[in-house]
């Protein structure tokens, strides 16, 4: 079967589930304040909060007693209390205090469900499936995010589609067209797909606009006049259910995935300049190589809301014309995003 006939005959991709045995990015960690935060991975509304030593727990964002959502409460001490009537749960999911509790009563014996949730890497990871899995399956790791010789920026967004169309337009590199002047690559050639159960790997030979050798080509970033073409791979990896690029030595990008319903995908962009290629970097004092990183955070932010805002114009037309007529075919020719679409279905049937 070729990539042509493969792909048309899996549109009902943008019906499918998700492997649940993963960990989702649900927010950035300064996201969550002092009051709990709602969120929706794959459906399901979860509350997320901090107990008074500060420690994050997630759970189902619904008070069993009337059914409305937790997370309009406050937490008081290492309970969370409900808006409504002021009952009160504990990090395991149990009614643990009714205010007007009479004396011959005992605690409703109701419970929700508890979320394995961790912080790591500037985000909120939770585990929406099997919670003994959790233990097992890591969260994709974003090292860069602290590290000193990384200057981090990122986004995040609202993707008005099924996950499936958002990791389709960050798998195929040919969609530089359409970022004209902003894209960083150019003339992607695919050469090879490596692709397992877990993964599909494809790697491009390409051109980069920049190139992070001297300190002040940090500037090619802001002035598009000193930047030169060269030769460099690009190479992108679905680790499902995230997005791992790296264009040459200078440049990594990620799109962490939080699948909220069929029709919407909330997103994180997050883009790592590395200033590895100044040797002279580590013999720095820490205070400055920190206050560098600090004073650069974010500074390429604007241009990944720029490119944000072009696929999300064309990524929610492909999802409003599969609406109107799932029959009609696409017509594909990049061999990547037929793995793409493999891996999607083999992960889905693994969570069943
Ligand atoms: S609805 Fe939550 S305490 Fe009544
Ligand atoms: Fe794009």
């Amino acid at each position: 079967m070729n990539a042509l006939s493969s792909i048309n005959n899996n549109r009902d991709i943008r019906k499918l589930g998700i492997n649940l045995n993963h960990w989702y990015v649900v927010t950035q960690i300064s996201e969550l304040k002092n009051q709990p935060l709602g969120v929706t991975l794959w459906n399901q509304p979860i509350v997320i909060y901090r107990d008074n030593t500060g420690k994050i727990h997630a759970l189902e964002d619904r008070c069993p007693h009337r059914q409305v959502k937790l997370s309009h409460g406050t937490v008081i001490n290492n309970h969370l209390e409900c808006a409504y009537h002021g009952w009160r749960f504990n990090a395991a999911g149990e009614c643990a205090e009714v205010p007007y509790l009479a004396a011959n009563q005992k605690l409703p014996n109701c419970k929700i469900r508890k979320y394995p949730v961790i912080e790591k890497d500037g985000f909120i990871w939770i585990f929406p499936g099997d919670e003994t899995l959790s233990n097992i399956v890591s969260p994709l790791a974003l090292p860069e995010w602290e590290h000193l010789n990384y200057i981090v920026s990122y986004t995040g967004f609202e993707c008005p589609s099924h996950y499936s169309f958002l990791i389709e337009n960050l798998m195929d590199m040919y969609h530089g067209h359409l970022h004209k002047d902003l894209q960083a690559w150019a003339n992607p050639v695919l050469q090879y797909i490596d692709e397992d159960e877990n993964k599909v790997h494809a790697h491009y030979q390409a051109q980069s606009y920049y190139r992070i050798n001297r300190e002040w080509a940090v500037l090619q970033l802001f002035i598009p006049a000193l930047r030169q073409l060269h030769p460099e791979p690009l190479d992108v990896s679905y680790i499902y259910p995230h997005w791992v690029a790296t264009l040459g030595n200078d440049f990594k990008i990620c799109c962490l995935f939080c699948p909220v319903s069929e029709i919407k995908t909330r997103a994180y962009l997050i883009h790592f300049t590395s200033l590895n290629a100044f040797d002279k970097l580590h013999i720095l004092p820490v205070w400055f190589r920190r206050f560098v990183k600090n004073i650069s955070f974010n500074a390429a932010k604007g241009l990944l809301n720029n490119l944000v805002r072009q696929d999300l114009v064309m990524i929610e037309e492909e999802q409003q014309a599969y609406l109107q007529h799932p029959e009609r075919k696409n017509y594909e020719l990049n061999k990547a995003l037929v793995s793409v679409q493999k891996l999607i279905k083999t992960q889905v049937e693994k969570s069943i």
